[in-house]
């Protein structure tokens, strides 16, 4: 391999890791798993494997295209490549909504970040020594504990954001994205004990055909909508993120091939939890339908009582808090920039001034698990009403937006050229990218609000 190639390799596998640790965060183990659970088991897996395929890729590589193209933030990339088209200036609305999605889910994103941050302390100091013995009930008492406590919610919320700002703040970022090379497959590893220790449970089998063995009568038009909603989430598609990451590709990198290998790593993850946590949840007469704890509630009935499971669920957590931190940099970061750009404020005041409203919002989030949990709007309580809001319907909506720029708007065949397509895979991309992707998108919202 000669030098040159060597170092493009380099930056190609750095960009993946950016990528990357963006896209792998509490959405591919909170969020997959309670959803899976909450909708039902295997129909919405597959429809959520159906979205992330013929949705997510092609407006992955869609937002890839427009910040490589754009070398600039989401908005300014927007507005230079409608003018360069001679299209509407409005299409840098597409930019613009995203960093309000990213400020309104860092919000409620660093509550559980602080729930992760405090099972970490509490699987070595918890009264009981750990979890060490806990059963389900055990457990459960201890989350319920702390989702009644808005003091102790607030604390770990407050010390989540802490740490976001302050890498954030002092651009420490890249030392953070190099730590991921190694904490990523560690956590990958640990999931895999897991599944293991699922094993041994007994009640393997029914987990599996829990997660694939499909019962489409249980499939509904709310249950595509969090589907799509997840597969967006997940990664991290729908305002701005990744197309903010590609204004930093080089002309080489092959984006279709790039996109399936951060989407594969991103779903096996995603799949690996749900493997690791439904053996556990059904071990323990625990309902798969828990909600937004699910995870927090059965991770350490195992942790509890398999050997070494005090190292395991420290290092577990642990590793899920840095998961965490790496994707909620790459939330924080578009209304730093804007406020940097558009404001007088230095890159530090930015950063206070954004950190400190979104952990304002954050309070409002939390304390909807206990003293506002009666406080509703449209049936939902604040926290469910930021994640609604922003999963199933900004993040598609903005990615829709995406899509239909590249696929319409720009100039095709430098479209089709610059992915290296023709013949039968240019086809298939006009296809998808065309018709499938934004039809899906459409007839998921128009079906869901009938
Ligand atoms: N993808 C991350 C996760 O799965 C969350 C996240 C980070 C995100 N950046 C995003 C979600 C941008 C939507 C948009 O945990």
């Amino acid at each position: 391999m000669s030098k040159l190639s060597h170092a493009q390799w380099s930056s190609k596998m750095t960009f993946i890791l950016a990528a990357t640790g963006s896209a792998v965060g509490l959405g591919n183990i909170w969020r997959f798993s309670y959803l899976v659970g909450e909708n039902g088991g295997a129909a919405f897996v597959l429809v959520y494997l159906a979205c992330v395929a013929l949705v997510g890729l092609p407006i992955l590589v869609a937002e890839w295209m427009i910040g490589r193209r754009g070398q600039a933030n989401p908005i300014n990339s927007m507005l230079k490549l409608s003018k360069d088209n001679k299209l509407s200036p409005l299409w840098s609305l597409v930019g613009a909504s995203g960093i309000l999605a990213a400020f309104l889910i860092l919000s409620f994103y660093s509550v559980i970040g602080g729930w992760s941050l405090n099972y970490t302390l509490s699987s070595v100091t918890g009264a009981a020594s750990g979890f060490s013995g806990l059963d389900a009930e055990g457990v459960g008492a201890i989350f319920s504990g702390l989702l009644g406590s808005p003091g102790t919610l607030t604390l770990w919320h407050t010390l989540f954001m802490v740490l976001v700002i302050l890498i954030v703040g002092r651009g420490v970022t890249k030392g953070l994205e190099s730590a991921a090379k190694t904490m990523m497959p560690a956590l990958v590893i640990l999931m895999l004990v897991l599944a293991g220790y699922g094993m041994t449970t007994g009640h393997f089998g029914e987990a599996m055909a829990f997660m694939f063995s499909p019962d489409w009568s249980a499939l509904t038009g709310g249950t595509v909508l969090a589907a799509m909603g997840q597969a967006f989430f997940t990664l991290s598609l729908g305002m701005g993120i990744m197309l903010a990451y590609g204004s930093y590709l080089g002309e080489d990198v092959n984006l279709i091939g790039t996109a399936r290998t951060v989407i594969l790593l991103d779903t096996g993850i995603a799949l690996l939890a749900g493997i690791a946590i439904f053996p556990i949840v059904f071990a323990n007469g625990l309902s798969p339908g828990e909600g937004p704890g699910l995870i927090f509630v059965t991770l350490p009935v195992a942790f509890g009582n398999m050997t070494g499971g005090a190292l395991l669920g420290l290092a577990f957590f642990l590793l899920l808090t840095f998961a965490a931190l790496t994707s909620a940099i790459s939330l924080l970061e578009p209304t730093v920039e804007m406020l940097e750009e558009r404001t007088a404020l230095s890159r530090v005041s930015a950063t206070l001034v954004g950190g400190i409203a979104i952990w304002a919002l954050g309070l409002a989030a939390l304390m909807s698990f206990n003293v506002w949990d009666d406080v509703l709007f449209f049936g939902l309580n604040i926290f469910d009403l930021l994640d609604t809001i922003t999963a199933k319907f900004m993040l598609p909506l903005t990615g829709l937006g995406a899509i239909l720029f590249v696929a319409w708007r720009l100039d095709r065949q430098s479209v089709t050229q610059e992915l290296g397509l023709s013949g039968g895979t240019e086809t298939l991309w006009l296809l998808v990218a065309r018709f499938v992707a934004p039809i899906g998108v459409i007839v998921v919202f128009v079906n869901s609000l009938l």
